[in-house]
């Protein structure tokens, strides 16, 4: 297996299994620090620089909680505006990571711009993490995602998965990557144009993806309504499908957005009426009306979960990255 000292964490494509179960392995080593809400010594010389290009709640304060449980240090911006990035300047990736490379031992990015991050690791001396790329990849999400599966149903194997939702969406693309190296089929259920209100763009998985799902022997099919596929989901992972563009720093709410259509939305009724009993949700989150508020306290949702495991996951692979563990 290569090392993960020194790494940058790009994309899951091309991630092996024995590194996933590596990867895992390590944040349940880190569990108990952040379940008792313990600060330990392990990154104490060490720093981490934030690079958002795009806002954040939970990747940009999950890094930066996971650093402080490790007892390093963190600098960044939340927000390039403040930058000569964001500002006359636009300063490029390369001068930007010129500069950062500096100031810290580990960068985490959020771009607009998918492969951003690939970019910034081609100039940086230290391990890039890409914390999500325009409609590119959300690695350190679907790493958390998989790490959540695995704590509550004690494996990833021989369980089935339904994605439901807007799938340009990076969590999506990284999530068809990871599970080539599982035994786990999937079913994608996104909208086609014109689905949401009339000229809504295509948002079933691009052909790009589909060709590389195809390549690396993912079993996957497409559906086009949640309720055809929800009775056989052990995992049913959900992104929303009324969303800003991905590809803009920051997009204001449009006051008369439409409401998700039946098609992509889990209703308590519908989980109680067709889910497995034991299947389980997830969501990234911020959430539209995609999973109503009485979702929440339900046998199946998993999201608050997932959230505190976001901070684990993001302990593991600094830990890792930075070469506090091999
Ligand atoms: C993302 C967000 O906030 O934009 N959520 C997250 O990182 N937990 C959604 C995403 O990038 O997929």
């Amino acid at each position: 297996m290569r090392s993960f000292n020194g790494r940058d964490i790009l994309s899951l494509k091309d991630f092996e299994r024995q590194e996933f179960f590596r990867v895992f392995d390590v944040a349940e080593q880190m569990d108990p620090i952040a379940r008792n809400r313990r600060n330990v010594d392990m990154l104490k010389e060490k720093t981490l620089v934030t690079a958002f290009y795009q806002p954040s709640t939970r990747t940009r304060l999950a890094h930066e909680a996971a650093m402080h449980r490790l007892g390093g240090h963190v600098t960044g911006f939340s927000d390039s505006k403040m930058t000569r990035a964001g500002d006359w300047y636009q300063e490029s990736i390369k001068d930007t990571v010129k500069m950062l490379e500096f100031y810290g031992d580990v960068i985490v990015m959020r771009h607009f711009q998918m492969g951003a991050p690939q970019e910034a690791a081609k100039w940086s001396s230290v391990p890039i993490i890409n914390g999500g790329d325009g409609w590119g990849e959300h690695p350190t999400q679907i790493l958390t995602d998989l790490y959540t599966v695995l704590r509550t149903k004690g494996r990833i194997d021989g369980l089935k998965w339904v994605a439901v939702g807007d799938m340009r969406m990076r969590t999506m693309h990284s999530l068809g990557y990871a599970l080539t190296q599982f035994d786990c089929p999937i079913t994608f259920v996104g909208p086609t144009a014109d689905a949401l209100f009339p000229g809504s763009p295509d948002m079933r998985m691009p052909e790009s993806y589909k060709a590389d799902f195809n390549q690396y022997s993912l079993n996957f099919k497409e559906a086009e309504h949640i309720e055809q596929v929800i009775a056989d989901a052990d995992v049913i992972l959900v992104e929303p499908v009324i969303q800003p563009d991905y590809t803009q720093a920051r997009q204001e709410a449009s006051k008369d957005h439409s409401l998700t259509p039946p098609a992509y939305k889990i209703t308590r009724e519908l989980l109680a009426s067709k889910a497995k009993s034991d299947a389980i949700l997830l969501h990234s989150l911020p959430r539209m009306d995609e999973i109503p508020l009485d979702v929440d306290a339900t046998k199946w949702s998993r999201y608050w979960q997932e959230a505190y495991h976001g901070v684990v996951m993001r302990m593991a692979l600094l830990a890792l990255v930075l070469g506090a563990t091999e």
